[in-house]
């Protein structure tokens, strides 16, 4: 038997402004599309925006459905967008915020399992790690690499062994 640990290394900050300029422009791009999601079931709206390495930022938000199951993450909206209008370059960071009863969450909410699935497969698709911004309105968390959130992952080398 062997045991082994995992560890994740999150930068923490207090406040956007210790932000850099690009992170803070992100996050307010986040913010402001977090205003346009279509989440009349859960009420809880997401905001998410990617960075591109062409400079381009593309937001997404969340988009239910009374099927629930049909609707899509900001994340995901976000990611997949950016990859459908630019396929060939590569995303740098994403930003992502929340909001509830008419007010930015305080603490930073994390990608669900899917979404940090689908940000793994962009990362091994354009061969760069993403950084990724939880932004709260007390507390703003960063991993460089969208790895430190799911550390054990399954990626298309299983596929070909
Ligand atoms: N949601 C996101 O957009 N991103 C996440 O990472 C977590 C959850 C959405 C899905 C659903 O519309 C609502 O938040 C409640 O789960």
């Amino acid at each position: 038997m062997k045991k082994t640990q995992i560890i994740t290394t999150v930068i923490e900050y207090d406040s956007v402004n210790e932000l850099s300029q690009q992170d803070q422009l992100l996050v307010k791009n986040a913010k402001e599309t977090a205003l346009n999601s279509y989440a009349p079931y859960s009420k809880f709206n997401v905001g998410a925006a990617v960075q591109l390495n062409n400079g381009e930022i593309i937001q997404g938000n969340n988009q239910e459905n009374s099927a629930y199951p049909s609707g899509l993450c900001a994340e995901r909206v976000a990611i997949f967008y950016a990859n459908a209008k630019f396929p060939n370059v590569p995303v740098q960071a994403i930003a992502i915020t929340a909001r509830t009863n008419g007010s930015f969450l305080e603490t930073p909410v994390p990608p669900c399992g899917s979404c940090r699935q689908v940000l793994l497969e962009t990362e091994a698709r354009y061969k760069q790690p993403i950084k990724v911004i939880l932004c709260g309105e007390k507390k703003i968390k960063i991993v460089e690499s969208i790895r430190e959130l799911l550390p054990i992952f399954f990626d298309k080398e299983m596929l070909d062994e």
